[in-house]
């Protein structure tokens, strides 16, 4: 079942007569139960795309065309006092830096119950308990004594996963997660991960989960899509993208990633720059960079093609007329 269906997604910025096409004709969707990744370098649309979907773009900003289909209803047709009752309830966002979504002089738990409190109508009594029960769930030890400190008073790691009690307390359909675990260290990366994938699966929840990082993608995503420049350049299974990647731009950002076994002492990096966004080239947005390139990569821009089941690529490499 879709959970949540994007198609021709354009969010736009105007500035100073200019147009920065940040999303421009995006298109995915994600089941129920199932986590979409979104991978792409800085700049590529992928956290505009999150606030898209949340109905949180401002001016500058504005969503030019498509649908937003979130259990088949289209929420660019739902006004900000509809987006209210959907936001943080049925999808909720975590978002890198947990340091600067909570109240600092707030005590935790209340920062949790608050939520149930606004969405649920709770009582302050039952939203405490809840709280304790979900902050128990996140893997706070000792909930009911640490429902009472200060957000100062907590890890990074252990702010993240008041984060994530905060995002999933009232049940929500689709959680979107963007950069959850940049701020963190290695092994407290791989432990919150862990947690957000377990309780998306055991809850039938679906996420759309943002990162630069393929190595976040390989732990946790079930399907990926790779956006360069405001454009999905290949979508895939996770295992089919990690087999064969089909975009050049994909198989770079995959040479990219370190390997412990790695002999070389430079890390591979993909030439050249992101183009500007008010002067993305007019044929393949990677022309500039692509070591495939073909003069008919500069000259039109292709369009996202089907190649085997499940495994679609922007590339004009892969064209068969
Ligand atoms: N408030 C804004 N005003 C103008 N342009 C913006 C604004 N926010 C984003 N953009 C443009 O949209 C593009 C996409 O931004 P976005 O934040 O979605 O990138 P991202 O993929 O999330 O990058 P990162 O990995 O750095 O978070 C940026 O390159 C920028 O040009
Ligand atoms: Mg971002």
């Amino acid at each position: 079942m879709r959970r949540l269906q994007i198609k021709e997604l354009k969010t736009y910025f105007h500035i100073d007569g200019e147009i920065i096409p940040a999303v421009d004709g995006v298109s995915f969707h994600i089941d129920r139960g199932e986590i979409l990744a979104i991978v792409g370098e800085s700049g590529s649309g992928k956290s505009i795309t999150a606030l898209s979907i949340m109905g949180l773009i401002k001016s500058p900003g504005k969503i030019e065309g498509g649908e937003i289909l979130f259990n088949d209803t289209n929420l660019l047709d739902y006004k900000e006092k509809q987006m209210r009752q959907i936001r943080g309830n049925k999808i909720s966002m975590v978002y890198q830096e947990p340091m600067s979504s909570l109240n600092p002089m707030i005590r935790i738990g209340d920062q949790v119950a608050e939520v149930l409190i606004i969405h649920k109508k709770m009582s302050k009594a039952e939203a405490k308990k809840q709280a304790i029960e979900v902050m128990e769930a996140v893997g706070i030890q000792d909930a009911g004594r640490r429902y009472n400190d200060y957000p100062a008073q907590f890890s990074g790691g252990m702010r993240q996963r008041i984060m994530i009690a905060m995002a999933i307390v009232c049940h929500p359909e689709l959680i979107i997660a963007d950069e959850p675990t940049t701020a963190l260290d290695v092994t407290i990366q791989a432990e919150i991960l862990e947690l957000l994938k377990g309780l998306i699966k055991q809850n039938s929840m679906s996420m759309l989960l943002i990162t630069h990082d393929l190595g976040v993608v390989a732990e946790t995503a079930d399907r990926v899509c790779v956006m360069y420049c405001g454009k999905i350049m290949e979508e895939s299974s996770k295992a089919g993208l990690f087999k064969n990647p089909l975009n050049p731009y994909t198989q770079g950002l995959i040479q990219c990633i370190p390997r412990i076994d790695d002999k070389a002492e430079v890390l591979y990096t993909i030439g050249g720059n992101v183009p500007h966004p008010t002067d993305f080239p007019k044929g393949c947005r990677f022309s500039t960079r692509c070591p495939k390139v073909m003069e008919k990569c500069i000259a039109e821009l292709p369009p996202l093609m089907a190649v085997e089941e499940n495994h679609s690529v922007r590339c004009w490499l892969y064209d068969k007329e």
